[in-house]
C-alpha cells in the first residue's frame, strides 16, 4: 500500500468514513455479505459487469476497500487494478486478502481520496466505485473527477445501496434497517454497532437530497453519455454506469 501524494483527507466526512471504517476492517467481507443476505457479490458482479473489461485493461477500483471489488476484477478479467480508498485500516486488510490471493502483480492499492484523485487526466481504461457518494460533500464534482482520470471512451460504473421505490418492499426495507440491522450488529462490536445504527438513516436521508434522477444528470453533468441504470434486489441496491465521451 502507498500513499498518494497529496493526498487530502480534510474534510469533516472524510474523517467520519475513515473513523467508520477503520474499526471494521477484520470482519468488514463476512458481515457485508452476511447483512446484505449474499446479495452483495451478486451486486458486484453486475457492477463489473457493465464496465466490458479486457486483460489489457488498467482499471481504477474507487473505495476499494478491503479490495473485494479489485480482486474480482483481476481474477474475472486478467485486468490490472489500481485500488483507492481513504481507511488505512481497510486497505491493510485488502493487502493481507491481495496476498493470500497471489494477485499482487495485477492489483496496487493506494490510500487516497476519490475527491481528489493524484492521477493524471484519461490515466485509467475504466473505473468503478462502491458506496461512495454517501460519504461526499459534493457527488456532482467527485463524479467528474472520477471521468477526468479515464480515457475518453472509457466506461464507468457505480454500485450503492437504494431506497425501495415500492411501498410494500420499502416497508420491509425501513424495518430490517431501523430495527434488525442495529440489533444483528450490536452484539459484534462497539464499531459495528455504530454502522448498524448509522446505515439505514444514511442512506435514506443521501436520496432525500439527491434522487436517482439527479445522479443521472450528474454523471451526464461530468461529461458521461449512455448513462443508464438498473435497480437490484427489489431496490435494495443501484448500479448506475456510462462511457466517457469520446
Ligand atoms: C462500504 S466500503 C466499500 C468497500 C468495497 N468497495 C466493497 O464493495 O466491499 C466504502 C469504502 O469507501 C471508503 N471511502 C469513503 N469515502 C472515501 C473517499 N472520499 N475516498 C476514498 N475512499 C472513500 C471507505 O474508507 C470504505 O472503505
Amino acid at each position: 500500500m502507498s500513499p498518494a501524494s497529496g493526498t487530502n483527507l480534510a474534510s469533516n466526512k472524510n474523517l467520519h468514513a475513515r473513523r467508520l471504517f477503520d474499526p471494521i476492517a477484520s470482519r468488514y467481507d463476512l458481515l457485508l455479505e452476511a447483512l446484505t443476505f449474499f446479495q452483495n457479490s451478486h451486486w458486484r458482479r453486475f457492477l463489473i459487469s457493465r464496465l466490458h473489461l479486457e486483460p489489457h485493461h488498467r482499471v481504477l477500483d474507487l473505495c476499494t476497500g478491503t479490495a473485494g471489488v479489485a480482486m474480482a476484477m483481476a481474477r474475472m478479467h486478467r485486468c490490472s487494478v489500481v485500488g483507492v480508498d481513504l481507511s488505512e485500516g481497510m486497505l491493510s486488510r485488502g493487502l493481507q486478502r491481495v496476498r493470500a490471493k497471489g494477485l499482487e502483480h495485477r492489483i496496487s492499492l493506494v490510500l487516497g481520496n476519490a475527491e481528489t484523485l493524484s492521477f493524471s487526466d484519461g490515466q485509467f481504461d475504466a473505473a468503478a466505485f462502491t458506496y461512495l457518494l454517501r460519504y461526499v460533500d459534493d457527488p456532482q464534482a467527485t463524479i467528474s473527477e472520477i471521468a477526468r482520470v479515464v480515457k475518453p471512451g472509457g466506461r464507468v460504473s457505480s454500485l450503492d445501496f437504494f431506497v425501495p421505490p415500492n411501498p410494500a418492499i420499502r416497508s420491509l426495507w425501513n424495518f430490517y434497517t431501523r430495527w434488525a440491522l442495529p440489533l444483528a450488529t450490536r452484539p459484534v462490536s462497539p464499531g459495528w454497532r455504530y454502522v448498524g445504527r448509522f446505515l439505514g438513516p444514511n442512506i435514506s436521508s443521501f436520496y432525500h437530497r439527491c434522487t436517482l434522477e439527479d445522479l443521472l444528470a450528474a454523471w451526464r453533468g461530468a461529461g458521461m453519455v449512455d448513462v443508464q441504470a438498473r435497480t437490484l434486489t427489489f431496490g435494495g441496491a443501484v448500479v448506475i454506469w456510462g462511457t466517457k465521451a469520446p
